[in-house]
């Protein structure tokens, strides 16, 4: 028996990067887990099998509501409940708000907050009738900081924070838990296509983690073992609350080595 044995759990943006790793992590801790992503999930899929688990690959737009129902009714059709979800899927712009047309700010903030609006609709019904679950909502050290040239990202990561508390209060009693994880420097695609806005970005990854306490890149499975405990019962009583995996990164305004 270990920590998630029995539970199904949705994990969105799954195909690669952090969703990726909080899969496979999840599943090794006994989940059965629904790989949901508009790219394809079948390596994801692929490895929880490998390793005994049990899960399977749902295209989904996490920021369209047809899509997200559909999501949410394949993984109770399949495996017949619904304990956790894990909203993970996310987009970062590298623009200034001159740079950004209307639809580009609409579309980080549809991608990053609005998907867990429509995840969190859906799988109440579900969680409700298991008697409780966990909502794991990934958002970021630029909750807390603003990072240059990203404001709809910023925006965002602020507007999961506080969703997540929100949500907390209104299900708390249902013994539905919302939590965020917020992750620092992960060594993620997304993180090696951010990079490459900078002219040397090897030089660039090298300043950034100047600035991290811990001095290395955190990896996808860092922030897999710390979703585990908050979507486990091990985090009975943690609710609207956050978690920073960052290496140490937002206690620093300065650090010299
Ligand atoms: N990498 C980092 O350093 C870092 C730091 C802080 C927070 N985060 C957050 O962690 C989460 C994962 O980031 P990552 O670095 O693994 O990103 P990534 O780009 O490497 O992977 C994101 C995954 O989400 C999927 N996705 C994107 N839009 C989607 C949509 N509309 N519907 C369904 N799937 C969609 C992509 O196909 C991809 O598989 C994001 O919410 C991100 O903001 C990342």
């Amino acid at each position: 028996m270990t920590a998630l044995t029995g539970k199904v759990a949705i994990v969105t943006g799954a195909a690669r990067g952090i969703g990726q790793g909080i899969a496979w992590a999840l599943a090794s801790a006994g989940a059965a887990v629904v790989v949901a992503d508009q790219a394809e999930g079948t390596a994801t899929v692929a490895q929880i099998q490998a390793q005994g688990g049990q899960g399977f690959w749902v295209r989904a737009d996490v920021a369209c509501e047809a899509e997200v129902a559909a999501l949410v009714a394949a993984a109770v059709g399949t495996y017949g409940r619904l304990d956790i979800v894990v909203n993970n899927a996310g987009v970062v712009a590298v623009q200034t708000v001159e740079e950004s047309s209307v639809e580009d700010w609409d579309r980080v903030m549809a991608v990053n907050v609005r998907s867990i609006f429509l995840t969190t609709r859906q799988a109440l019904p579900h969680l409700r009738a298991v008697g409780g679950g966990a909502v794991l909502n990934i958002a970021s050290v630029s909750s807390f900081v603003a990072q240059q040239g990203t404001p709809a990202y910023c925006a965002s990561k602020g507007a999961v924070l506080m969703l997540t508390k929100a949500l907390a209060l209104d299900y708390g009693r249902q013994r539905i838990r919302f939590n965020c994880l917020c992750p620092g420097i992960t060594d993620t695609p997304m993180l090696r296509d951010h990079l490459r806005h900078a002219e040397d970005p090897a030089a660039q990854l090298a300043r950034r983690l100047e600035r991290v306490p811990a001095g290395e890149l955190l990896l996808p499975a860092d922030l897999g073992r710390a979703a585990v405990f908050l979507c486990s019962d091990e985090a009975q009583g943690i609710t609207g609350t956050s978690l920073v995996v960052d290496g140490g990164y937002t206690a620093c305004a300065e650090f010299a080595v």
